[in-house]
């Protein structure tokens, strides 16, 4: 009896340890391996329709005229490297280090800052069902997740509007029925 008791015990601790790491360790891959299944013309090419859009490019943003004289003026000496600008500049370095797997600094705001870390969903048997994707860390993103970004702490504010805004990033796949 006491020995069943205890076998349960451990595994119960085995149990939940587990969920508790799988949570604490989903890890940003990076838009590359996206890419491998998320390129194709037939399907929505999501990875070329977001190298068309600015959050592709929010890396080299920093390094612009408009960013290299607010950085003059607010004594940053690279903006491409300051902490301030990276937090909504770069999925990179928006990532806790033990999180940072293949993701790549110069990617920008990629892929996994819209639909979470991929490490444990990216499999195509979980990919396709949406509900165990979710339960591997896929996020479904809202308005609420845009607006982390798009506020006024932006040392370039603009107003934004989330009906008007969302379509400039969709990337819809039309052979999927919703
Ligand atoms: C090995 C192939 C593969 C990889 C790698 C992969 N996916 Fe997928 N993904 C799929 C398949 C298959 C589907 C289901 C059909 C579809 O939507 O294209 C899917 C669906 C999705 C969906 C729609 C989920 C839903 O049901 O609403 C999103 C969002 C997505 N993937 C994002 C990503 C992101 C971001 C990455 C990289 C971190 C990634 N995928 C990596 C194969 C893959
Ligand atoms: C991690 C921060 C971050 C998140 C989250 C984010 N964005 Fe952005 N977004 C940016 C940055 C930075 C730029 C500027 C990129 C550049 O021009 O270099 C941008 C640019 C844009 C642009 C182009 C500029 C414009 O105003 O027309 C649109 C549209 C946009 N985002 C929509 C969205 C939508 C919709 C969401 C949510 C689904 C979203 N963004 C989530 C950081 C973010
Ligand atoms: C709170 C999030 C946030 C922070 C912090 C942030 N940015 Fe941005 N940045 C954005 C968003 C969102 C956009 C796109 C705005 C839009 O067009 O609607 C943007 C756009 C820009 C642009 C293009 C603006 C234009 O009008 O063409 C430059 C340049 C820029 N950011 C530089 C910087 C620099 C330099 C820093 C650090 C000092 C910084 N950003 C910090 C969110 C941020
Ligand atoms: C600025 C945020 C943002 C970024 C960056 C982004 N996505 Fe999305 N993605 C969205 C939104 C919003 C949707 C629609 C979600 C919904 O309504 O279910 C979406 C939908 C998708 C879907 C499902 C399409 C469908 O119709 O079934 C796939 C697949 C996908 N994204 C893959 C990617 C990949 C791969 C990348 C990087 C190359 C990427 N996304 C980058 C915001 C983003």
């Amino acid at each position: 009896m006491k020995i069943k008791k205890g076998i349960l015990l451990i595994c119960l601790v085995m149990l939940f340890g587990n969920v508790i790491l799988a949570q604490a360790t989903y890890k940003y891959i990076g838009a590359d391996k996206c890419k491998l299944c998320h390129n194709k013309p037939a399907t929505g090419e999501q990875y070329k329709k977001w190298t068309e859009e600015p959050h592709s490019k929010a890396i080299a943003t920093l390094s612009s005229q408009k960013a290299m004289d607010y950085a003059k003026k607010n004594n940053i000496e690279d903006p491409s490297k300051e902490a301030k600008c990276l937090k909504c500049h770069s999925t990179y370095d928006r990532a806790e280090a033990n999180q940072r797997a293949t993701i790549l600094p110069a990617e920008g705001v990629s892929c996994e800052t819209c639909h979470g870390p991929g490490s444990s969903y990216k499999s195509p048997v979980i990919m396709k069902n949406k509900a165990m994707a979710m339960k591997a860390g896929l996020i479904v993103p809202d308005k609420q997740l845009c607006i982390q970004c798009h506020n006024k702490d932006n040392p370039f504010p603009k107003d934004f509007d989330y009906e008007a805004s969302l379509p400039k990033v969709l990337h819809p796949n039309s052979q999927r029925a919703n």
